[in-house]
C-alpha cells in the first residue's frame, strides 16, 4: 500500500533529507524523494543546535515535496557513539533489553543512564550462553532533542536508526571483499566496514568537507567560502598553482591518517580483517581527486558507492535530479529500506 512504508529521514548538518519507497515483494519502489538546506550551524556533528530552525525547515521540506506519509524512520548519529563488538548473556529479547545496560555498563565510556543502549547480534547463539554481537551506546539527550524537533514539525517518528547502518543497507555491495562504506558529511565521517553485508566495524569520525575547506582557506589565506569554491571545482588535482595542491593535500590529511589508523586497529584487532575496498559517499566525497589520493595514500581500491542501487524507478525521479541527490543521500536512502 502506497505510503506503508516510513519515510527514511536524515538530518545532516547541512541538509535535511527524506526518501520515500513503495516496498513490493521483491523490490523497494523509488516513490519521492527531497532535501532542504539547513543554515550553518542548525546541526553540529548529528546534534542539533537550533531545534526551532530543524522543525521549520522539515515543515517546508514536507510543502514543497508532498509525501504521502507523516511517519518516519529517523537516523542518528553522535561523535560520542560508540559501537563495540562483545558477547553478552544469550537471553530472550524483551529481557535481553532489560539486562543489557547491566551486562554492559563496566565497559562503557558514557554513563548507562545518559545512554541509549542496542545490541545487534552478529550470531545465531541457539542454546548458547552468551551471544555475539555489536554494542551500541548513544547520548540520550542528543536522541531526545531530535525527536522532539521532527515531531513538533507534525511528524510521526515509528523508529530511530543508526546512520551508519542505514549506510550499510543502501550502499553495501555484497561479494567476497571487506568493504568499508566512508561517507564524507560536512562535519562527520562515517565509517562501515563489513564482510558480506555483516558490519565488522563502525566508527563515527568528527571531521568532514567543512574541516577541509576550513583548512584550505586558512593555508591559502582566503575566505572560507572562496575555498570552498576552489575545493568543489578543482580539489587535489589543483587550479595550476603549486600551493593550493600542497593546500589541499594538506587538508585531506587528518581524514586520511584517521583512516588509516581505523583500517590498523581493524586489521590488527582480534577478527584481523583487512579492508580490500573502500567506497566513498557523502558529499565531500565529490572532492575531485579525492578517490586516486585516498586509494594512493591508503594502498587500497577505491571507488564511488551507489547507493541507490536497491531502489527501482528512479527514471522519473532523475529527472527532477535524483542524480545529484544521490550521493548525499545514501542513509536517507538506507533509512526507508527496510523498515515497517
Ligand atoms: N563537488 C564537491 N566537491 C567537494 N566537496 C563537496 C562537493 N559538494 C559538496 N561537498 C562537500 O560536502 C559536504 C556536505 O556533505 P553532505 O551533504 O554529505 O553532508 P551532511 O550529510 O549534510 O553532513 P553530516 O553528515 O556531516 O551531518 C560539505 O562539506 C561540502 O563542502
Ligand atoms: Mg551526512
Amino acid at each position: 500500500m502506497a505510503g506503508s512504508t516510513p519515510i527514511g529521514l536524515d538530518i545532516g548538518s547541512s541538509s535535511i533529507r527524506a526518501v520515500e519507497v513503495r516496498r513490493t515483494k521483491d523490490d523497494y519502489q523509488l516513490i519521492n524523494f527531497g532535501q532542504f538546506p539547513l543554515p550553518p550551524g542548525t546541526v553540529a556533528a548529528g546534534v542539533i543546535q537550533d531545534p526551532v530552525a530543524v522543525t521549520s525547515a522539515l515543515k517546508q521540506l514536507w510543502t514543497a515535496s508532498r509525501f504521502g506519509t507523516k511517519r518516519v524512520n529517523l537516523g542518528v548519529t553522535n561523535p560520542q557513539l560508540v559501537v563495540r563488538e562483545m558477547s553478552i548473556a544469550n537471553l530472550p529479547p524483551n529481557q535481553m533489553r532489560q539486562a543489557l545496560p547491566f551486562q554492559v555498563k563496566e565497559q562503557l565510556p558514557l554513563a548507562v543512564d545518559r545512554s541509549l543502549l542496542d545490541f545487534f547480534p552478529l550470531e545465531e547463539p541457539g542454546d548458547n550462553p552468551t551471544v555475539r554481537g555489536l554494542l551500541i551506546a548513544m547520548p540520550k539527550d542528543a536522541v531526545v532533542t531530535l525527536v522532539q524537533a521532527v515531531e513538533k514539525a507534525g511528524l510521526w517518528v515509528t523508529g530511530v536508526d543508526l546512520a551508519s547502518f542505514a549506510l550499510l543497507r543502501a550502499a553495501s555491495r555484497l561479494d567476497s571483499q571487506v568493504e568499508a562504506i566512508v561517507d564524507i558529511g560536512a562535519n562527520i565521517t562515517s565509517v562501515v566496514v563489513h564482510a558480506d553485508g555483516e558490519p565488522i566495524f563502525v566508527r563515527t569520525l568528527p571531521r568532514g568537507g567543512s574541516e577541509i575547506s576550513d583548512s584550505i582557506g586558512t593555508r591559502l589565506g582566503m575566505p572560507t567560502a572562496e575555498a570552498e569554491a576552489l575545493k568543489c571545482r578543482f580539489g587535489l588535482h589543483g587550479d595550476g598553482n603549486r600551493d593550493s595542491v600542497a593546500a589541499m593535500i594538506d587538508a585531506v590529511r587528518p581524514l586520511a591518517s584517521e583512516l588509516r589508523s581505523s583500517f590498523t586497529y581493524l586489521a590488527s584487532g582480534e577478527r584481523q580483517k583487512q579492508v580490500t575496498r573502500i567506497a566513498l559517499c557523502g558529499g565531500g566525497a565529490l572532492m575531485p581527486g579525492l578517490a586516486e589520493h585516498l586509494q594512493e595514500q591508503l594502498g587500497v581500491a577505491v571507488m564511488y558507492a551507489d547507493s541507490a542501487t536497491r531502489l527501482r524507478d528512479i527514471r522519473n525521479a532523475r529527472e527532477r535530479g535524483f542524480d545529484s541527490f544521490v550521493p548525499s543521500g545514501a542513509v536517507s536512502i538506507g533509512l526507508t529500506l527496510g523498515v515497517s
